[in-house]
């Protein structure tokens, strides 16, 4: 079957690879990997009534003994993250923030502490403005006083929302002042921003700075655990690929926010999908379902140690989006030693498996399978498809909104 292109294809060659100088702290090499509790447990407080699903200690420290035992670290993912919602209402009387003393009993010094002798790393949460988005206190007039704290935790990663900031100006300067103040304390300290997504509805942002203050920085609107909210995710990322592909690698990376796999909303197929073009985008791979209740299907799909290298790649060029049509799309990612990452995603709804079939020389700008080259399908299953010449044709058949990851490497 001929693939019938459309128009605003993009090519290889377009993404040229920019200078940019990426935040001076030595940290993010490769896109960070961890679990966030926003997205599957939002802002629960009542543990009273919920123990198990509330924002809480006990939560922190159960992921923690999961991620440890069960394969997680191991697999790479190292961070655990704290999001929206661990504070105390009020500063306490030297005006620093604090945990909820009822929810993290130790706060959040004992908690890293824990963290870190399960050899996994911390992450909090805070806010450039005067409140979170859930109404706790913001850092807006605090910002060194909270690097400071977040320090003497011995919290390993910031994640920085931008709601409820008077301006865009205030907006910029908090997370400017912000990432210096984390770098003054002298640890290190991932800085995760949300800049370029609050200041897009007005302003095209400036990614060139964006990259000298952030190790990755979130573009568009929340994860949901639905295949619309990946959906919505991916065809913003291709439409804005120009300005943001360009931008990314080693020190700083667009992040399009969490994977939901293992929770409610998604297919085995669509599960293939996120995971796949996460690799493909070098999207940071923070989960956010529930380690304690995860199929193991889920856990595989997530611990796939060649989608991780994909994901994890030393070169940190972020794919892109090459060919769309009416039912395909097909994004390739350069990877080190003359290999690319290729994606094909069956976008219908409808029917069943249908076939994509295309040339090699789409690939790598021509270069990928030149003069001929080995490949291997990663998902949704490892299998090794053998050897092919430059003039080639590939078939590929991909389930309704699932994707066929493949790893070509030339010979
Ligand atoms: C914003 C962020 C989310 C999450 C919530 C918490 O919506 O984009 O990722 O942190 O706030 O309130």
């Amino acid at each position: 079957m001929a693939p019938r292109w459309v128009a605003g294809v993009m090519a290889a060659a377009v993404m040229a690879v920019a200078a940019v100088i990426a935040l001076d702290n030595g940290l993010a090499r490769t896109p960070p990997m961890g679990w966030l509790h926003w997205e599957r447990f939002l802002c629960g407080t009542d543990c009273a009534d919920h123990p198990s699903r509330c924002v809480s200690e006990q939560l922190f420290v159960e992921m923690a003994d999961r991620m440890a035992a069960e394969g997680w670290r191991d697999a790479g993912y190292e961070f655990l993250c704290i999001d929206d919602c661990w504070m105390a209402p009020t500063r306490d009387g030297q005006g620093r923030l604090r945990a909820d003393p009822e929810r993290f009993p130790g706060g959040i010094r004992r908690l890293a502490d824990y963290v870190h002798s399960k050899g996994l790393k911390l992450g909090i949460y805070s806010d450039v403005g005067s409140k979170t988005c859930a109404g706790f206190p913001g850092s807006y007039g605090h910002y060194e006083l909270d690097a400071q704290t977040f320090a003497s935790w011995g919290v390993d990663l910031l994640k920085f929302d931008g709601c409820n900031s008077g301006s865009l100006e205030q907006l910029a300067e908090g997370y400017r002042r912000m990432s210096l103040a984390l770098n003054k304390t002298g640890r290190s300290i991932v800085y995760a921003c949300e800049w370029p997504f609050y200041l897009r509805p007005m302003h095209q942002p400036n990614y060139t700075e964006i990259k000298q203050y952030c190790n990755h920085w979130r573009n568009f609107n929340d994860v949901y655990d639905s295949w619309n909210s990946i959906k919505s995710i991916l065809e913003w990322t291709a439409l804005h690929q120009d300005s943001i592909v360009k931008i990314a690698g080693p020190g700083g990376w667009n992040d399009p926010d969490m994977l939901v796999i293992g929770n409610f909303g998604l297919s085995w197929d669509q599960s293939v999908t996120q995971m796949a073009m996460w690799a493909i985008m070098a999207a940071p791979l923070f989960m956010s379902n529930d380690l304690r209740h995860i199929s193991p299907e889920a856990k595989c799909l997530l611990q796939n140690k060649e989608v991780i290298a994909i994901n994890q790649d030393p070169l940190g060029r972020q794919g892109y989006q090459i060919l769309k049509d009416k039912t395909f799309e097909l994004w390739e990612r350069p990877l080190s030693g003359r290999a690319y990452a290729v994606a094909v995603l069956n976008q219908q709804e409808i029917g069943g498996p249908q076939n994509f079939t295309f040339s090699l020389t789409f690939l790598g700008n021509g270069l990928a399978c030149n003069p001929a080259c080995s490949v291997r399908q990663v998902l949704p299953a490892s299998r090794d498809w053998g050897v092919y010449s430059w003039t080639s044709f590939l078939s590929v058949e991909v389930n309704p909104t699932g994707t066929v990851l493949l790893k070509v490497l030339a010979l």
